[in-house]
């Protein structure tokens, strides 16, 4: 029985919403516990396919409560809308619980995302535009208003009075005035809530009480570690923690709660948005990996930028989160690649170095000394997932020695190997990797 945490070791987009749903099979809970709907989290079994933006994935299994804690901004409409999607698909009689102190995304967060994107100009991260930095920001400022508020109509109104006030001063500073309308606003969320009203409470103590019963918690991060605010390339990055030690304040319960940390990396790297990316390919090779690994936006449709694996990134997302074990996935799609880089080093300012630099200029200005591997065959998904079956030493030589090179230089066990997005392209590693306390149940 454990608490483990699934958290995404590059700039997001690694597989989380797969590993997540692979892992879920033994777990009781599975929670969401930081960012909001500019999350894309694909998971596959047999013909059905779901992109969750707000709702767990682990919602599609039998048995799994699903919970939205505390860290995530929540839009209620994408929700009631998943949820609709949800039961339109057949999936009935799930557990969600959403937490009292997650933070609304109001109208006017949406408009702001906008206005502040353009006002930054050649800075501008490359948002989702779903609002989410404004909604954190007014988190931080006590601006915000909580799920648990769209059910006390006296307090929801004091706020949104505030709140909207507020608002029109600061979208006519940035030259655009606009008439938010209290009562359409306050009536529209004061509905939903309503409607989500069952879900809502207190969701610390049910975890903190799950784990007390020695239950299976699953903690599941939204973006990616490179994406975070206080580890990752700011100012190009999202607004909430996306590491490891959100797992425990986004959720409600205590840090030494979590067992064990998973970090998810792809095969090779993507981001989607702006800031830099030392080891892109802007060649015919980013071109090929994006067209077989079909790297588009899950919540934007945006093509994903594409570059070789980056081990000073990866080192950084090691250490941050104090990763127990990797889980890599895509590596299908580098199939059919005479030769494949690993960056082991940046050189900068005519330095080498593993660290991972801080400045964003400097950053940028690094040059990624690679380390070249063989390739290996390109094979059919259906010859994948049969290798899948076989495990590990079935996978062609070249990519086993690729994924135990990654592996030694990083000193961090791959637990997980995915070949394809279906539930059955995984090879499952847990069972020969994991002693103590992470132990499965
Ligand atoms: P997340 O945001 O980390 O959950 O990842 P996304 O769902 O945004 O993007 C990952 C994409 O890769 C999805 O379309 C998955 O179905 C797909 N995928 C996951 N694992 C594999 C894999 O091992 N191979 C291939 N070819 N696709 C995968
Ligand atoms: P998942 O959970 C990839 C990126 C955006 C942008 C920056 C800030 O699917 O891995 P935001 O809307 O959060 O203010 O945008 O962060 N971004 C993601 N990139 N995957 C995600 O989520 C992302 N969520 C945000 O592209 O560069
Ligand atoms: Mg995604």
């Amino acid at each position: 029985m454990a608490v483990e945490v699934v958290v995404g070791a590059q700039w997001g987009d690694e597989g989380k919403g797969k590993v997540v749903d692979f892992y879920s099979e033994d777990a009781e809970i599975v929670a969401r516990f930081n960012g909001g709907d500019n999350a894309g989290h694909t998971i596959m079994f047999g013909a059905n396919e779901f992109k969750f933006h707000l709702l767990p994935a682990g919602i599609v299994r039998k048995g799994v409560t699903a919970v939205i804690g505390n860290g995530v901004v929540i839009n209620p409409e994408v929700l009631l809308r998943e949820l609709a999607d949800l039961e339109a698909k057949g999936i009935r009689g799930y557990k969600l619980f959403i937490s009292e102190r997650a933070q609304v995304i109001l109208p006017y967060h949406l408009v702001l995302d906008g206005l502040e994107e353009s006002a930054k100009g050649g800075m501008k991260a490359g948002t989702t535009k779903r609002g989410i930095g404004p909604a954190y920001s007014d988190k931080v400022a006590r601006f915000g208003i909580t799920m648990g508020d769209l059910l006390d109509a006296d307090l929801l109104k004091q706020k949104l009075e505030v709140a909207i006030a507020v608002k029109k001063k600061l979208t006519a500073a940035y030259g655009q005035e606009q008439d938010f309308q209290f009562k359409k606003i306050f009536d529209t969320y004061y509905e939903m809530g309503q409607k989500l009203k069952k879900h809502i409470r207190n969701t610390s103590s049910l975890l903190v009480q799950a784990i007390q019963r020695k239950k299976s918690v699953l903690l599941e991060g939204a973006q990616g570690t490179l994406l975070d605010p206080d580890h990752g390339t700011y100012p190009y990055v999202t607004s909430s923690n996306a590491v490891a030690g959100a797992g425990a304040i986004g959720s409600g319960i205590g840090p030494r709660a979590i067992d064990w940390v998973v970090g998810v990396t792809k095969a090779y790297t993507t981001r989607v948005g702006e800031g830099p990316f030392t080891t892109e390919l802007k060649d015919d090779i980013g071109i090929h990996i994006r067209k077989v690994g079909n790297e588009y936006g899950t919540t934007t449709g945006r093509p994903r930028r594409c570059g070789w694996l980056d081990l000073v990134a990866l080192g950084h997302a090691v250490d941050v989160n104090g990763l127990d074990a990797l889980a890599v996935t895509k590596l299908d799609v580098l199939g059919g690649l005479r030769r494949i880089n690993v960056a082991v080093a940046y050189r900068v300012d005519g330095e080498r170095t593993t660290i991972f630099p801080a400045n964003i200029n400097r950053l940028a200005r690094a040059e990624p000394v690679y380390k070249e591997l063989d390739g290996w065959e390109a094979q059919s998904p259906a010859e994948w997932t049969s290798m899948a079956k076989r495990g590990f030493s079935h996978l062609p030589s070249a990519a086993q020695e690729y994924l135990e090179y990654v592996c030694g230089e990083l000193g961090v066990p791959i637990e997980l190997v995915s070949l394809g997005p279906s539930r059955e392209a995984t090879i499952d590693l847990r069972d020969e990797l994991r002693e103590g306390p992470a132990q499965r149940p």
